[in-house]
């Protein structure tokens, strides 16, 4: 199993998708493990898109993330930083596909209603930089004898 961060952005809460987009990720499998809702700090969204600090988007990409307060979810799932990408859509808002979140919702690269990690290096880190160990929830979600083959559960 795998863990991945996700973040509904200050338009998915503004515009009243959140739910939509949670609905989405409860429906594909993703297992829901940590969720909270806080107006993301200077210092926490510089660190969380450090990468892009040279970017000439950065500026914009830090006000958009600390204008208004965003959802932080932590879910698993095998596959699930994959799943959430692709259950995401693409970066560039012209490419991102009917069908995805950013497909369906989004008109502009800036405002693109969700984030996910792009790998697992960057799931763990940014999981620590939101979510302290105890904010992590272990339980049983009885639906997963549902989802994946006893072989892969028993492990
Ligand atoms: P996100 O998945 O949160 O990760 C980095 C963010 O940078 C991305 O979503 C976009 O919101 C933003 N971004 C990426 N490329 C561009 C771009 N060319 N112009 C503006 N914003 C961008």
């Amino acid at each position: 199993m795998e863990r991945t961060l996700i973040i509904l952005k200050p338009d998915a809460i503004q515009r009243g998708i959140a739910g939509e987009i949670i609905t989405r990720i409860e429906r594909k499998g993703l297992k829901i493990v940590a969720m909270k809702m806080e107006t993301v700090s200077q210092e926490k969204a510089k660190y969380h898109y450090d990468e892009h600090r040279e970017k000439p988007f950065f500026q914009e990409l830090i006000g958009f993330i600390t204008r208004s307060p965003v959802i932080l979810m932590v879910v698993e799932g095998i596959d699930a930083i994959k799943t959430a990408r692709k259950m995401s859509g693409a970066t560039q808002i012209a490419d991102a596909i009917p069908g995805t979140i950013r497909g369906d919702y989004a008109m502009h690269t800036s405002v693109n209603l969700i984030h996910t990690s792009d790998g697992p290096a960057g799931a763990e880190r940014e999981i620590n930089n939101f979510f302290k160990k105890e904010e992590i929830v272990e339980y049983k979600l009885d639906s997963q004898k549902w989802l994946y083959p006893s072989s892969v559960l028993d492990k």
